[in-house]
């Protein structure tokens, strides 16, 4: 993020690219695709199907950078199978470490109030309504998010197949010169489909469900920050809970006439039984709650030697005895619940919001998807305003 902005729009086409695909995660570090690997040949095919299973051995970036010499990778390299597969496990950081950050402020429910920050303005960048309502009141996070949404689709932030926007009928037409992005068609083209959009539903559950679980009650003053974290953490999910049109079409392309005749009968639960794995949902359990617990305390550091910087051997025996610290700290979140480490979210939190919110809100979107792609309507249950099966609380296990 050194990048003066002013020089932006002259900046490689690739560079741009990537760090519109990272928005949320820097592009150090992203994940790219196996070296030799020449683009088109990563496009989906039916061995895909294990698309949202994680996989363990996926390299960071820098490494196959390093590996293969290979200086500059493209758009269509890194919308492949494998970028889609690890990136998945990718964003379980970005979330987790987004809730943390917003559960150091208190709730400062007046940041959703509707007026609560009066005096706001119009967000600078944003269409008006067609209605001419320039004098609308909006809450201080709405104001934030539509002139985040309004700069960033500027950049073409919601050009991409990954990015869905907040607040779509407040995005200004985009009337600078920047060329139009080259993606892979990575799913049916179909203007349904490009239009499904389920951050109305999941702004909805993030203010009634998860704010409440992650953050104290009361008022800290902290109003910027708290909704920057607001929008961040939103970003993160949307962008979760959307890969799910990704996933969907992988699972369709392992098995059509499967999916196409559930459609054809209007089975929705059969839709959503063939497309559900229990135990990749299992392990992406078990990596929430692992994740949430070993960030979200503090490191061990009293409980380790003074080392002098250079001193190479026992350098290597403190990352040692913290990488075993950190295992343990882990382990033990996981047999007492978590409620007894002083972490900043309980990871049985993260891990209920994982199971009750992020799974089935990216399963909907999921048969959604499939039902469009199969030529039907999807059925009422799973329009994007609801979840299929309402959350109104997370509960514990
Ligand atoms: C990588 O991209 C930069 C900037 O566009 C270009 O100058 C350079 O020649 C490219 N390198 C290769 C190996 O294509």
């Amino acid at each position: 993020m050194t990048r003066n902005p002013s020089t932006a729009t002259s900046l490689p086409r690739s560079i741009m690219l990537t760090s519109l695909l990272f928005f949320t995660a820097q592009c150090s570090d992203a994940y790219a695709p196996p070296p030799v690997a020449p683009c088109h040949r990563h496009r989906w095919s039916s061995s895909l199907s294990s698309a949202a299973a994680p996989s363990a051995t996926t390299k960071p970036a820098a490494e196959s950078y390093a590996a293969s010499g290979d200086e500059n990778i493209t758009t269509r390299d890194i919308l492949s199978l494998d970028y889609i597969r690890s990136t998945l496990i990718r964003q379980e950081e970005t979330i987790i470490f987004a809730l943390i950050e917003r559960a150091q402020f208190r709730r400062n429910d007046i940041v959703y109030k509707v007026g609560g920050v009066p005096g706001l303005g119009v967000p600078p960048g944003s269409s008006t309504d067609a209605d001419g309502q320039e004098e609308e009141e909006l809450s201080f996070l709405d104001f934030m998010f539509i002139g985040t949404e309004a700069l960033h689709s500027i950049v073409r932030r919601y050009e991409s197949p990954e990015e869905h926007a907040f607040f779509p009928s407040r995005l200004p037409k985009r009337s600078n010169s920047l060329s139009e992005l080259d993606y892979p068609n990575l799913l049916s083209n179909d203007n349904a489909i490009n239009k499904l959009n389920w951050n109305k539903i999941l702004y909805d559950k993030y203010l009634s469900v998860i704010v409440p679980a992650i953050a104290d009650k009361g008022d800290d003053e902290q109003h910027g920050s708290t909704v920057l974290a607001d929008i961040a953490a939103l970003q993160a999910l949307s962008k979760r809970i959307h890969f799910g049109k990704f996933v969907a079409e992988s699972k369709y392309r392992s098995n059509p006439e499967g999916f196409q005749k559930l459609v054809d009968k209007g089975d929705a639960d059969g839709v959503m039984a063939l497309l559900t794995n229990e135990e990749v949902e299992k392990q992406v359990l078990t990596r929430a709650r692992l994740k949430a617990s070993t960030y979200g305390r503090e490191p061990l550091m009293s409980s380790l030697p003074k080392v002098e910087r250079g001193d190479g051997d026992q350098s290597t025996a403190v990352i040692a005895a913290a990488a075993a610290a950190a295992v343990v700290a882990a382990v033990e979140a996981m047999q007492t619940g978590g409620s007894a480490m002083k972490g900043k979210v309980d990871p049985s939190i993260i891990e209920s919001i994982y199971r009750q919110l992020i799974i089935p809100m990216t399963k909907d979107v999921e048969v959604a998807y499939l039902f469009l792609r199969c030529g039907r309507d999807p059925p009422a249950d799973f329009a994007s305003d609801r979840m299929s099966v309402d959350v109104t609380y997370l509960s514990p296990l």
